[in-house]
């Protein structure tokens, strides 16, 4: 039995971090994704060709009868993300935006902090986040800053170098993120300098307060595992188990093993 698949799209590499982390929380899932490497930088394109792009991927998705699609891209969810919910008719839509700014507003209730963003140029220029985070909490006061060097240095694969340390250094070390007590990665591309992020944190502020680098990826991925769940659309586990002569007891104790559904079929490979 073919099970539809967990449509997934960025402009590239960057989606792939929250693919792995869905695949990690819903290992039974398919996926399909698709990296629109021919535009890249989706940040630094216009809100009509981002729309446009999108869509045309997201028709694609559906016509590979995807039953849910995933906007891994902060850039295109910040543009285009009504664009993809038409195309996708009655297929549910998840942005990585909405996710991040529930766990914000989780975490802080009704208290102050300073929360920093990072994000390509349409991510920062939407101010998406900021009106968002706002909205729900008035007392959050948010910083953005663009930091546009960095998704095409991830995808060019320079990380964990001294040229992206130089580049990570300096936007990190903008007035504009000078207080944060939190930094939101917007983009899918920057959980892969994470580490990097980190680093530039601990060296400089050792004798002063951390800031909280959100991992964004795995709140995004376990926001969309629960609404597959409720959505009741998750897949069956396919698991197939054959033994040469059936037996209640094995079936009973491989579900019972497995805590999960497995299809047992006798196959007998040893009569002609
Ligand atoms: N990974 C994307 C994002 O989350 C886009 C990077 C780009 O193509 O500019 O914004």
């Amino acid at each position: 039995m073919k099970q539809s698949a967990i449509g997934i799209f960025d402009s590239g590499i960057g989606g792939l971090t929250v693919a792995h982390a869905i695949k990690q929380q819903l290992p039974n899932e398919n996926l399909i994704y698709f990296g629109d490497t021919q535009h890249l930088p989706y940040g630094e394109k216009s809100e009509t060709s981002i729309n446009l792009f999108s869509k045309k991927i997201t028709s694609f998705l559906i016509q590979k009868n995807c039953k849910a699609i995933v906007i891994a891209c902060n850039s295109a969810a910040s543009v285009a993300n009504e664009t993809v919910v038409q195309v996708a008719k009655n297929v549910p839509v998840f942005n990585v935006i909405d996710p991040i700014v529930n766990y914000i507003n989780e975490k802080y209730k009704n208290s102050a902090a300073n929360i920093g963003i990072i994000g390509t140029k349409a991510t920062i220029q939407s101010k998406n986040y900021e009106k968002k985070i706002t909205a729900l909490n008035s007392k959050l006061n948010v910083s953005s800053l663009q930091t546009p060097l960095l998704a095409p240095m991830i995808e060019e694969g320079f990380f964990n170098e001294n040229i992206s340390n130089t580049i990570i250094k300096k936007y990190l070390g903008d007035k504009k993120l000078k207080d944060i007590d939190e930094l939101i990665l917007a983009c899918t591309h920057y959980p892969l300098i994470k580490d990097e992020i980190s680093n530039y944190y601990q060296s400089k502020n050792a004798n002063k307060k951390t800031v909280d680098i959100i991992d964004s990826v795995n709140i995004i991925a376990k926001y969309i595992s629960e609404n597959i769940k409720n959505k009741n659309i998750k897949n069956k586990s396919e698991n197939k188990f054959y033994v040469s002569n059936y037996t209640k007891s094995f079936d009973e104790s491989a579900k019972l093993f497995f805590k999960e559904n497995i299809f047992l079929e006798e196959k007998n490979l040893f009569i002609d």
